[in-house]
């Protein structure tokens, strides 16, 4: 119906950071609130979708009937997760900042500290966004990108690169955008390459305009 554009639809966000294990107590982690990941279903929720968010460590939750909120600490946590609910998928946002690296030891006890520096050897995480890209059957799939130069042309080249239907550019250069803050500033890139920029606004009104272009690109 008009009012609820995603009825019927199963929605899958990735949002948050995602924490890497050194030890019991220490990890490798970013500074991703998870709050436009959160916006996100929640919009999507509200426009009558049923949402899966599988998210990193957050300080969010969300009291919605129709999202189903999945909380994972690391990238294969997440990973697994996504692929687990991704064949039953329509529409799939990757909005997580996602570790690349992992620790590659996983110490079984609280490192002690030696002298002298201490070198940790990191191991590649799979990108779940590409791999979901690989996998892709029917579903309209979307990344972010974060991209502090040539910032429209690698946005361009990961839409094409991982198989995506859209990405949305966050744009860095302007202040208040992207990471943790309260507002964002992004550029919606479909997969003709067709680009509509938008003004700095707050995250729920950046999740609004996000998914009013999934929905016409869905329709186009
Ligand atoms: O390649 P890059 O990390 O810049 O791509 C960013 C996009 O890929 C975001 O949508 C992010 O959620 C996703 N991503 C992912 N898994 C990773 C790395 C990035 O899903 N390991």
């Amino acid at each position: 119906t008009e009012g609820l554009p995603l009825k019927g639809k199963k929605v899958l966000i990735t949002a948050g950071p995602t924490h890497e294990a050194l030890d019991p107590v220490r990890f490798l982690g970013n500074r991703s609130s998870g709050t436009m990941g959160f916006e996100l279903a929640k919009k999507a929720a509200d426009l009558g979708a049923e949402v899966i968010l599988v998210s990193g460590p957050v300080n969010l939750s969300i009291e919605h009937p129709s999202v189903k909120l999945i909380r994972v600490t690391s990238a294969q946590e997440m990973y697994d997760a996504c692929n687990e609910h991704y064949a039953e998928t329509d529409i799939a946002i990757c909005a997580a900042a996602v570790a690349d690296y992992r620790p590659k030891h996983v110490a079984k006890e609280k490192m002690k500290k030696k002298k002298g520096d201490l070198h940790i050897e990191l191991e590649r995480n799979p990108d779940i966004l590409l791999s979901l890209g690989e996998a892709k059957t029917h579903q309209f799939l979307v990344g972010f990108a974060l991209e502090t130069e040539n910032e429209l042309d690698n946005a361009k080249g990961k839409l094409q690169r991982k198989n995506l239907d859209a990405i949305v550019l966050n744009s860095l250069k302007d202040d208040g955008a992207g990471f943790g803050g309260a507002t964002n500033k992004i550029t919606f890139i479909d997969k003709n390459l067709g680009i509509k920029t938008f003004g700095l606004k707050t995250k729920p009104e950046v999740a609004s305009d996000i998914w009013e272009e999934i929905i016409a690109a869905i329709h186009a």
